[in-house]
Formats: structure tokens, C-alpha cells, sequence
């Protein structure tokens, strides 16, 4: 479905993606691990169209889309959820919902995630006429997603989505996130939190630097200490 092949990126001077490799398959859930700073959030928004490539190619459905436009790759099924959450804060989560919906790539399948959306977060349905602004970190972070699932998109790139939230919290999003893959809808997963995506995805690219160092299975991720520790800070068996 999605194809990175030796992708180069910049700001200004400094050589962020310094050839980026890696492959989802339709229907996975695939994470994106590295410590802070290593390119994972340049990685997912070069693949959104938010920095253009200087080098390599990215391919979605094996077509070029590395340097259209952000709405341009929304439209071919590709949403992406920001590191920083992004909800309109003076909208009620219903509001909010709606803004989502008004450009379904898909309208179809925007409508099947719609009827599904508060099964996946029953929290938002009590929230309905909240301002977003009023909610917790968590429930912004359930509505962020939600918001994204309402244009029905094919491809989620979820940016560290259990960052700063409280363990309880972080089990209600991977299951959610387990039901929106069961659904239909592969994801990229960046995250810091290697037990989270050790729960959800079962492969792991990690990056250092902006390279990527490797593509593991959850067994082989959880076998390598030394890869862990050197790589990703995390040297107990998880
Ligand atoms: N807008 C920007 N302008 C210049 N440099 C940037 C910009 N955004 C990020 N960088 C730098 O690019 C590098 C990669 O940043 P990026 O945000 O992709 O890392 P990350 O792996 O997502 O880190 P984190 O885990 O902290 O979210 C870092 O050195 C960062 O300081
Ligand atoms: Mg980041």
C-alpha cells in the first residue's frame, strides 16, 4: 500500500530523512519506533505531503505521491494524526466530528467509521456538546483520531498518540486502534512508548538519525536487548 524507498529530507541545511525505507501492507498496523528527534514525525509528514522530498520515492497503491500537496494525498485515502492534537478547542466535540466529515475521501467508508466512531470511543458520545477545549488530554487525543476517521481514510498515521496519557487511557486507544485496523483501516504507528506498540503492531521499524536501522517482529523486538537499549532507550524485557 505505502512504499518509502531511500527518501531524503531537509529543513533549510539540515539533512533530516537520511534515506528512509520502509513498506505498510493493506490492513496492518505497523510502528515506527526511535528515540526523540531521530525523523519519526518528518518520516509521517513527508508521507503527508507536509515536507517534500528532496530525494527517493514514495509510492501509495504504486503511484508516486512523494511532493503533492497535503489535501491531494487526504483525498487518495491518507489522514494523519499530529504529535500536538490539533482539535478546534471552541467546537463541541460534535462540531468538531463534523469539520472531519465535511471532505470524506472515502464517503463510503466515512460513513461506516461514523456509525462507528463511538463504539470505538464511547467516552465522545457523553461529550457530544462539550467544547473541545473543556476535555482531557485523553479524550482530545480519542477525538483527534475520530475526527480523522470521519473522512473515511484508508492509510491512518497516528503521531505518538499515547504520549503524556495515563495507562488506563493507553488501553482504551489500542484496543481502538485494534478495532479501526479490524475494520478496514491500516495504520502507522509513531511511537516512544515501545510496550504500547508492542501491543497493537506486529512489525516494527526503528529509526536512529534518520536512517531507519531495521525492520523487527514483536518477538524478535522483545528478544534484542542490546537493539532496545541502544536504540530505544529501553533495556527491560517488555
Ligand atoms: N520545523 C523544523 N525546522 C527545523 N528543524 C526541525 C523542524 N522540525 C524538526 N526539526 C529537527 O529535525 C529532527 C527530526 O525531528 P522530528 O520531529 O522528525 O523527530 P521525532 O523523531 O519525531 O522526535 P520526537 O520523538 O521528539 O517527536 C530533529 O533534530 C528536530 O530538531
Ligand atoms: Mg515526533
Amino acid at each position: 500500500m505505502l512504499v518509502l524507498a531511500d527518501v531524503h529530507a531537509y529543513y533549510g541545511e539540515s539533512h533530516v530523512l537520511q534515506g528512509i525505507s520502509l513498506a505498510v501492507e493493506r490492513g496492518q498496523i505497523v510502528s515506527l519506533l526511535g528515540r526523540n528527534g531521530v525523523g519519526k514525525t518528518t518520516t509521517l509528514r513527508a508521507i503527508m505531503g507536509l515536507v517534500s522530498p528532496r530525494a527517493g520515492q514514495i509510492l501509495y497503491h504504486g503511484q508516486p505521491i512523494g511532493g503533492l500537496p497535503p489535501h491531494r494525498i487526504a483525498r487518495l485515502g491518507v489522514q494523519l494524526v499530529p504529535e500536538n492534537r490539533g482539535i478546534f478547542p471552541g467546537l463541541t466535540v460534535h462540531e468538531n466530528l463534523q469539520v472531519g466529515a465535511a471532505r470524506p475521501s472515502n464517503p463510503a467508508r466515512a460513513r461506516h467509521n461514523a456509525a462507528r466512531v463511538f463504539e470505538y470511543f464511547p467516552v465522545l458520545r457523553e461529550r457530544l456538546h462539550q467544547k473541545g477545549g473543556s476535555l482531557s488530554g485523553g479524550e482530545q487525543q480519542q477525538l483527534t483520531i475520530a475526527r480523522a476517521l470521519m473522512t473515511g481514510p484508508e492509510l491512518l498515521l497516528l503521531d505518538e498518540p499515547c504520549e503524556g496519557l495515563a495507562p488506563r487511557v493507553v488501553h482504551t486507544l489500542l484496543q481502538a486502534i485494534r478495532d479501526i485496523r479490524a475494520d478496514g483501516t491500516t495504520v502507522l504507528l509513531v511511537e516512544q512508548n515501545v510496550r504500547a506498540a508492542l501491543q497493537v503492531a506486529e512489525s516494527h521499524y526503528v529509526m536512529d538519525k534518520g536512517r531507519i536501522i531495521g525492520k523487527f517482529s514483536s518477538e524478535a523486538l522483545q528478544a534484542d536487548e542490546e537493539l532496545r537499549t541502544r536504540f530505544l532507550g529501553v533495556s527491560a524485557r517488555l
